[in-house]
């Protein structure tokens, strides 16, 4: 029989995530029902095709091709949706926003691409709209930068928000091995999907960086404000150079906010990255995720945990479904979207990085002070050096201080032309303690 103060849920998807979101809703009804203050009651569940093999079991009466029809219905209360993509989630959500439903989403994308209409829907509606599960998986990240650090000016958010990469840079750190060989190692333990580009080339990565960089910062980020480099160009050299310096390869998604001669402005970006091992971000192994949050009170934070995966994903969604039926049940919402800041979103080349840059020279007098001449002449400046033989020719590893991005990729772009430079063996940014 059905209980007429319950919320009814429609959950949109049924894969790996939307599976465990339906397991948890009915094995845990009771305590859920009790945390959210009214039982919380499957209305349906919108899959592609009614026969495919799933992880958990639907009600046959449950389940639906008609993902619009369900989300339009009167008695639906919660809209769940974990589809992922641009189409048919925006319409589905759109429609239940208008319908007065309050929505769930773990669509990291399309929150990147067009998070403004839904949140505009959502505020039009007086409804919610929540996505803690868009970025790195279990991890609590969305509310502590929407609600705990709504007071705290936050200047930083270093991430490892992707699995995926994450698990193929440490086999390429712990083993020496290449690119290739560990993204297939990735690819067979089911860490890396057959066609890896999403994850490698870092479009999952920039999409969750647009998202924390729109919160952290009260401005619109979208995902093509995101400078965005895979790891598929990394290579077992990078590793080693990176290990020979005490540091270790990371993907990052780095979101700063900055005081420029025009005032505050952000960015955003995802590269590969040597951070020192003794970063609290270096200590993150295998497919775990992590955010690394500096702001001005509270100093620095770091949040951890499994980033992707069905039942932590839907631990996510849970967390976030039992908090819009509560603001339901008291007839109010949570925060919207802060956008107010506005801050300007500066193009990569306006960027503060630094380079380590590996060398190959001739071995002769002067050579040294012709690369640093170079350098110096892009007015970007050397912190360490460091020399090592390689017969009659040297490698020279140099790692400089903070400057434009522009300005190290034209000393990069300058050594690459000069005769007395073999060849650049590997460059990539360095981020972590120095200046
Ligand atoms: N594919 C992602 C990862 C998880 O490897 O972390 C979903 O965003």
């Amino acid at each position: 029989m059905r209980d007429k103060d319950a919320l009814r849920v429609a959950v949109l998807g049924c894969g790996s995530v939307g599976s465990q979101v339906v397991r948890l809703l009915t094995e845990q009804a009771d305590d859920l029902g009790m945390r959210a203050g009214a039982r919380l009651e499957l209305a349906g569940v919108a899959v592609r095709r009614l026969d495919a093999p799933r992880e958990v079991d639907v009600p046959a009466e449950l389940l639906t091709t008609d993902a619009m029809g369900l989300v339009t219905r009167d008695d639906v209360d919660l809209v769940v949706e974990v589809i992922g993509g641009i189409e048919p989630a925006r319409s589905l959500i759109l429609a239940a926003l208008e319908n007065g439903a309050s929505v769930v989403t773990a669509n990291k994308a399309l929150l990147a691409e067009d998070g403004a209409s839904l949140f505009e829907a959502a505020d039009k509606a007086g409804r919610d709209l929540y996505y803690e599960a868009a970025v790195a998986g279990a991890i609590p990240i969305i509310r502590p930068l929407r609600e705990s650090l709504a007071g705290d000016t936050v200047t930083r958010v270093l991430g490892i928000v992707n699995g995926t990469t994450n698990f193929i840079l440490d086999k390429m750190d712990s083993s020496g091995a290449g690119f290739a060989e560990s993204l297939s190692e990735a690819q067979e333990l089911g860490y890396a999907e057959a066609d890896p580009t999403a994850d490698v080339e870092g479009f999952d990565a920039a999409a969750k960086a647009a998202i924390l960089a729109s919160l952290a910062f009260h401005t619109r980020v979208t995902a093509a404000d995101v400078h965005r480099e895979g790891i598929s160009d990394v290579t077992a050299a990078d590793v080693r150079s990176a290990a020979d310096m005490g540091a270790v390869v990371k993907l990052l998604a780095i979101c700063e906010l900055r005081e420029t001669d025009e005032g505050p402005a952000v960015s955003a970006r995802v590269h590969p990255a040597m951070i020192p091992r003794s970063h609290p971000l270096a200590s993150v192994r295998e497919a775990y995720n992590a955010v690394f949050v500096e702001s001005e009170a509270a100093g620095r934070l770091m949040f951890y945990g499994p980033g992707a995966g069905g039942a932590p994903t839907a631990s996510a969604v849970l967390g976030d479904l039992v908090t819009v039926a509560r603001n339901l049940r008291a007839g109010t919402r949570g925060a919207g979207e802060s956008a107010y800041a506005a801050h300007p979103v500066l193009p990569m080349g306006e960027t503060l990085t630094r380079y380590h840059v590996a060398i190959d020279v001739q071995d002769r007098a002067g050579v040294l002070a012709l690369v640093a001449t170079t350098f110096a002449e892009h007015g970007v400046s050397i912190q360490t050096v460091r020399q090592e033989g390689r017969g009659a020719d040297a490698q020279l590893v140099v790692v400089s201080h903070r400057a434009t991005d522009a300005q190290l990729a034209a000393t990069v772009a300058h050594l690459e032309e000069m005769d007395i430079v073999r060849e650049v063996t590997s460059v990539m940014r360095v981020e972590g303690e120095s200046e």
